[in-house]
């Protein structure tokens, strides 16, 4: 049985990828408090004596607003503990994928981004994690960084999680529409993710994405309409329209554009992701008010 390293095991994407593999590979997950990513010398005593096959990267620092003001601490974690990451896993021969963002743009294209268009950050958070992938791909061009963008699960709440819960209270529902990407489940990225690790093993940049594109008020409808539908008593039954410039709340600017071609995946390995739609509805339909 091979030996996968998740990186970040306590999070929603690498819980979800660390019970995901669990049956067909020995999982060693190491969330946050077993390994911080902002000290070198515990990515090296955890993994330089370790033996394992291949090593998936979910940890980062994540909070966008918070980087804008952590400017060496978000480098610190999501670009050079990458760059570290990456040449451990070179000197071990080890598969490496690194899981990326759409925040590496800046949003003003109109149709969906491929992996060689330029990447422009505009936050520090992007900016953080476009390093990420650059020192990543120096340390081993074999390495893979995936972006994926509006991620979803049911290992910790996120969007479609907070506005389902907020319309069981309120029938006051907002969501910004004018920013528009693609709601991503954690459930699917397991199944993408495995080809990748063993059979398609390519390295660069590689986008990973449900199909098709939304703003957060069609996909917090979208959630709501299939919540009622399975029964839920919901109060509110209509998001309604913000603008992201309203927001106040927000330090850090947003990119309003992006969606991510997966063109590259389905090429590569001929499974085209479903619409984001397909993948919402069946996770509403599990749902549980209790997350
Ligand atoms: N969620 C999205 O919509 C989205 C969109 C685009 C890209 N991504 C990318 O997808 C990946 C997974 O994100 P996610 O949605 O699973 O987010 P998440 O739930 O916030 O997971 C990130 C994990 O990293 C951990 N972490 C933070 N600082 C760390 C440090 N210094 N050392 C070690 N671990 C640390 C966090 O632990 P604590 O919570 O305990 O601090 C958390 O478990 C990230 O690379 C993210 O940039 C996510």
């Amino acid at each position: 049985m091979k030996t996968l390293v998740i990186l970040g095991s306590g999070g929603r994407l690498g819980a979800a990828l660390a019970r995901g593999y669990a049956q067909e590979t020995r999982v060693i997950g190491f969330n946050h408090s077993q390994l911080d990513l902002a000290n070198p010398q515990a990515i090296e005593s955890a993994l330089g004596a370790l033996e394992f096959d291949a090593l998936v990267n979910c940890a980062a620092l994540t909070n966008v607003d918070y980087c804008e003001t952590h400017r060496e601490e978000a480098f610190a974690i999501n670009a050079q503990a990458a760059g570290q990451i990456g040449a451990i896993c070179a000197r071990k021969k080890a598969r490496c994928i690194h899981i990326s963002t759409d925040y590496v743009f800046d949003g003003a294209k109109n149709t969906p981004y491929l992996e060689t268009d330029e990447a422009l950050p505009l936050s520090v958070y992007g900016e953080s994690k476009r390093q990420g992938e650059i020192e990543l791909l120096q340390s081993s061009p074999d390495h893979l960084a995936a972006r994926v963008a509006w991620v979803f699960g049911p290992d910790r709440p996120s969007f479609v999680d907070q506005i389902l819960k907020r319309a069981l209270e309120t029938d006051q529902l907002q969501a910004i529409g004018d920013k528009w990407s693609t709601p991503t489940s954690t459930q699917d990225l397991v199944e993408w993710l495995r080809p990748l690790l063993w059979e398609h093993r390519v390295g660069g940049l590689m986008h990973l994405t449900q199909s098709g594109a939304c703003t957060w008020q069609e996909y917090g409808q979208f959630a709501l309409d299939r919540a009622w539908e399975a029964g839920l008593p919901l109060k509110g039954r209509t998001v309604g329209f913000q603008a992201m410039a309203s927001l106040a709340a927000f330090v850090a600017k947003r990119p309003v554009h992006t969606v991510l071609s997966t063109q590259r995946f389905a090429a590569l390995t001929g499974q085209t992701p479903r619409c984001w739609q397909e993948a919402v509805a069946e996770y509403v339909r599990g749902w549980k008010p209790t997350v």
